[in-house]
């Protein structure tokens, strides 16, 4: 085991917070790290049994056979927040930091209080020193609030050393992510025991990660590198997005742009997929792009870089256009009237092979619909029906609940979904969808059926000759039956 001159070993490690995060970065430190007992904690009894059931918590490939192999070993999932706590040498925080919704920096700045509750909890109980590492995503110099914390409510003979390690994992493939980093990072105080603690956490990672995927840095460096990866990664999918309307209104086609662009060994081929919003790779969408550049915007904006600000916050608003402009196109293609109409709607969760779907794009597109009066039919393979439920009755998409349960039907069968309705609307990349029966889907269709492929996935030559309209993103496809008395630009 690692000595440190915090003069301890990590033996045991406690990790506040079970979600996507703190959930599959144990488990996967529990799978390589047999000598290490790691602890998962969350205040939500119900996330914690979810863990240590059948059934967990989150859809992540390959995650079931981690947790099922060390669960009871050396991972466990508890809600004694205090006492694992007060016996880990090593702390994740790994609580959630979303966008503020009051106050000072609403709808931009991390709402850092799950961080501040965590950071208070470890302070008023630690008996022993330990070296704390912030996980969460948080803007620059967060790290320092918690050692201000920490250090006002000290107790004799306790130390603390206040990591930095990010987590760049993505949903729906965070096992594979976690097994094989592109890096690690890890920042820490420049000082002797900030490198022993770094050093520490290097021997943590090093049980699985080769040494040269393990970067080390200044605590404020790691925590502005997450925040800028992300900016980068939402800004290519708000640049071939922007391209995406170019094509639309001039006869290019932006998967050929795309390639064309992305052969270009300067600037290479990931992340240039256009869409109907965030999603991974396909679009932004996901509880963390949307949040993080509007923190990143927050940020300069409290460094008085308006300038900068607004650079960022343009990335945000081409992907909340983009949303827009889909739904437009579906509002304008079904003869610029959607009330009343069934519509299926094929995934809601923010990218395939999760049941995530904070901030999915799918959200947006059935507010715009409902707003409108459609009828919403809506499938998805992974999410349960009680968290689409929650999502479109949220406050900032329906101030009217009874007014959700009347326009929306969830269904269990994605045929069923699609049967007498007027428009098929594809949200989510799921695999499973390119090899639905869509002559059957067609026949079920009221005419003319149009088919909106958001993610750009299906088989459009195909579809047309079945018979169905198709529309897609950032490419003419035929002529729709459209009427468009209103419209000015020129018809698509
Ligand atoms: P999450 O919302 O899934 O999980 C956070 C958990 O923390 C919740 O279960 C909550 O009950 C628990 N919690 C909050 N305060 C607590 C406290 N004081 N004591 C015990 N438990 C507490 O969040 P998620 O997605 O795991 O994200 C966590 C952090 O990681 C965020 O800062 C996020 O930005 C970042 N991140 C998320 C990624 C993702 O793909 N979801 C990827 C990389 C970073």
């Amino acid at each position: 085991m690692k000595l440190c001159k915090l003069d301890m070993t990590i033996g045991k490690i406690c990790c506040i917070g079970a979600g996507y995060v703190g959930g599959p970065t144990c488990a996967i430190i529990a799978h390589n790290c047999p000598s290490i007992q790691v602890t998962v904690v969350d205040l939500s009894e119900e996330r914690i049994a979810q863990w240590n059931s059948d059934r967990l918590p989150i859809f992540e490939p390959g995650l079931d056979d981690i947790v099922k192999g060390c669960r009871g070993k050396n991972l466990f999932f508890s809600t004694d927040v205090k006492k694992e706590i007060v016996e880990a040498d090593l702390i994740f925080i790994c609580v959630n930091t979303p966008t503020k919704n009051y106050g000072v920096g609403k709808g931009r700045a991390a709402d850092l209080k799950y961080i501040e509750s965590a950071a208070r909890m470890i302070a008023t109980v630690s008996t022993k020193s330990k070296i704390v590492v912030e996980k969460s995503t948080v803007p620059v110099k967060a790290a320092e609030s918690i050692a201000n914390i920490l250090k006002a409510n000290v107790k004799p003979g306790v130390k603390y050393q206040i990591l930095s390690n990010p987590e760049f994992l993505a949903e729906g493939t965070a096992v594979k992510d976690l097994l094989q980093p592109d890096r690690v990072l890890i920042g820490g105080d420049q000082t002797p025991e900030g490198h022993e603690a770094i050093q520490a956490l290097c021997w943590v990672y090093g049980h699985w990660v080769s040494k040269d995927r393990i970067i080390t840095m200044n605590t404020w460096s790691s925590e502005l590198s997450k925040l800028a990866a992300n900016a980068f990664l939402a800004q290519r999918i708000s640049s071939i997005n922007a391209m995406s309307a170019i094509c639309e209104s001039t006869g290019a086609d932006v998967t050929e742009v795309a390639h064309a662009v992305g052969m270009d060994t300067r600037i290479g081929n990931k992340f240039l997929k256009a869409s109907v919003g965030y999603g991974g790779i396909s679009g932004f969408g996901g509880s963390c792009f949307q949040k993080d550049v509007l923190n990143l915007v927050y940020l300069c904006e409290c460094l008085n870089l308006p300038e900068v600000a607004e650079y960022w916050q343009q990335v945000i608003n081409i992907n909340d256009y983009q949303r827009r402009r889909f739904a437009n196109k579906i509002i304008e293609s079904l003869f610029n009237t959607v009330t009343n109409k069934n519509i299926a709607i094929f995934g809601f969760a923010f990218k395939k092979d999760t049941g995530d779907t904070r901030e999915s794009a799918a959200i947006y597109i059935c507010k715009y619909l409902m707003d409108e009066g459609a009828k919403l039919h809506i499938y998805d393979p992974k999410v349960e029906e009680k968290q689409l439920i929650t999502e479109l009755t949220h406050p900032a998409i329906s101030d009217d609940p009874s007014r959700v349960k009347e326009l929306v039907t969830i269904h269990k069968d994605p045929y069923e979904a699609a049967n007498n309705t007027h428009a098929l609307v594809v949200c989510t990349e799921w695999d499973e969808f390119i090899n639905y029966d869509y002559e059957k889907i067609y026949g079920s269709m009221l005419k003319p059926a149009f088919l909106f492929d958001g993610r750009i996935i299906l088989d459009h030559q195909k579809l047309m000759g079945l018979g169905f309209n198709v529309i897609t993103i950032g490419k003419r496809l035929q002529r729709p039956n459209v009427h468009r008395p209103y419209a000015q630009a020129p018809a698509q």
